[in-house]
């Protein structure tokens, strides 16, 4: 029989130990150490063999070759990919439960035609992936279903099916028979996603692996996939709200700075062309308190509102509440406005959302969010074909943000009459022609004059 060689894994961070311990000395969790199967001697056969006829070659000597990619049905995938799936590559793709995961990847399955696809699910059965392709509403007799959570039986079905895609849903629901321990536990993880990882590479067969996040974000706990994969796509946006962003956190064929936005529609997720349209209110009569502000995602500017709303604390500590916007900044925001600009807003309440849903860090947001929360605390509505680029430093000037040609450009296509940015950025744009009026700005006093007195 084989002998197997065991540690102990904290489920939490994936810390190893020798010995069982209560307290994680890595992550400081309570009785998260699991027994796991390390080595199994039967599969590490393998390498030994493959060791053999493998030799170092000068790097010079390696045939260059073009590379080939897979261009899938969904322009926004393959843009967030890099221009492509690459033959062979392991892409994990990962978001919080109910977020569409299944969703836009049974619906790339479905329209991709001409090629052999095969979806694994361990999630639901065959009658409720049908229902949601029902609802999808594509036929495709090359896409083939297997409902199944055991690793060596879906290994087994991969090898007779030559199939060109593979998509795993999703890589918790896994279990290999070499590993004690229960499906979605680190060493299951693990095992499944190397052994997968392993066909991927053999057959030159792109697989996308689908994970959830936990609580704290990581996919799957412990960032233990994130740098075995080629690519991690991270599938975000409230599930309240219809606008998802896909993103690429690592890409090993490409950039990581492209993003794709889908809109959730009762008949699967529709790819948004001209997003930015869309995330501001074309409102018919003017409100206090919302602001647009010209922000970056990856490659693309996109033009978004700030809506803020501030009022007396009703109970002795004021609140500072936001939805998609980083509470810390909004704090230090406020900090500024208090300490180096003498508003008073210390005793109010402040909220902050940004409309869409969508979730934005770019310090190019900071004067949208100020010039929000002034409107609001004034009560007087900002003009709607005004946008604003720049961010605030800690003595409250104005600082250049990156990019701002594109940030004009882009509130200039879209009808914007006028935008304040920092004085600081003025020398790179003096060459653009554009019909919108730029207001260079060095303070925020200077902002405050401009617009509420
Ligand atoms: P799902 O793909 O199951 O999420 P995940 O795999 O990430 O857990 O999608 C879940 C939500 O999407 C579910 O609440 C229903 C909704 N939905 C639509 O709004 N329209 C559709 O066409 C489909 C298929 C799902
Ligand atoms: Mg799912």
């Amino acid at each position: 029989m084989a002998k197997l060689k065991k540690a102990f894994f904290c489920q939490n961070c994936g810390a190893e130990a020798a010995k069982w311990i209560g307290n994680c000395p890595n992550c400081g969790e309570w009785n998260t150490y699991v027994e796991e199967i390390i080595e199994n001697k039967n599969t590490s056969s393998y390498s030994t063999k493959s060791k053999a006829n493998n030799k170092a070659i000068p790097i010079l000597e390696i045939e260059e070759s073009k590379e080939i990619r897979y261009q899938s049905p969904d322009k926004e995938m393959n843009r967030v990919l890099g221009g492509g799936l690459v033959p062979g590559s392991l892409v994990l793709f990962g978001g919080e439960p109910g977020i569409g995961k299944s969703t836009l990847l049974l619906q790339i399955a479905l329209q991709w035609s001409g090629i052999k696809i095969f979806y694994v699910s361990g999630e639901e059965s065959n009658r409720q992936i049908k229902m949601r392709a029902d609802r999808i509403g594509i036929k495709n007799s090359q896409c083939l279903l297997y409902t199944e959570t055991s690793l060596q039986s879906i290994l087994q079905q991969l090898d007779k099916e030559n199939a060109d895609v593979v998509i795993v849903d999703s890589i918790q629901t896994l279990n290999s028979s070499l590993i004690d321990s229960a499906a979605g536990s680190i060493s299951q993880i693990r095992e499944c996603a190397a052994q997968l990882m392993r066909f991927a590479k053999e057959s030159n067969t792109p697989v996308f692996l689908i994970g959830h996040i936990n609580k704290e974000g990581n996919i799957a706990g412990p960032k233990v996939l994130e740098h075995m994969v080629d690519v991690v796509l991270q599938f975000e946006g409230d599930r309240n709200h219809m606008y998802r962003l896909l993103r690429s956190t690592k890409n090993r064929f490409g950039p990581t700075n492209e993003i794709g936005i889908f809109e959730m529609q009762s008949n699967g997720l529709k790819q948004i062309d001209n997003p930015s349209d869309i995330l501001i209110s074309h409102r018919e009569e003017l409100l206090s308190g919302t602001a647009i502000a010209t922000s970056m995602e990856g490659l693309r500017p996109l033009l978004i509102e700030i809506q803020s709303l501030v009022s007396t604390a009703a109970y002795g500590t004021p609140q500072r509440s936001t939805t998609g916007y980083d509470t810390k900044r909004l704090n230090m925001l406020l900090a500024v406005l208090e300490k180096r600009c003498g508003f008073k807003i210390g005793m109010k309440d402040v909220f902050l959302n940004i409309a869409g849903g969508l979730k934005v860090e770019d310090t190019a947001l900071d004067l949208a969010v100020v010039v929000a929360i002034l409107s609001s605390n004034e009560d007087i509505p900002i003009a709607q074909d005004i946008a604003f680029a720049a961010e605030i430093g800690l003595s409250g000037e104005i600082r250049p943000v990156n990019r701002i040609e594109q940030r004009i450009l882009e509130s200039n296509k879209l009808g914007f009459k006028r935008i304040f940015i920092s004085k600081y950025n003025l020398k790179e744009i003096a060459h653009i022609k554009a019909a919108i009026d730029i207001v260079a700005v060095a303070r925020i006093e200077e902002i405050y004059d401009n617009l509420f007195s």
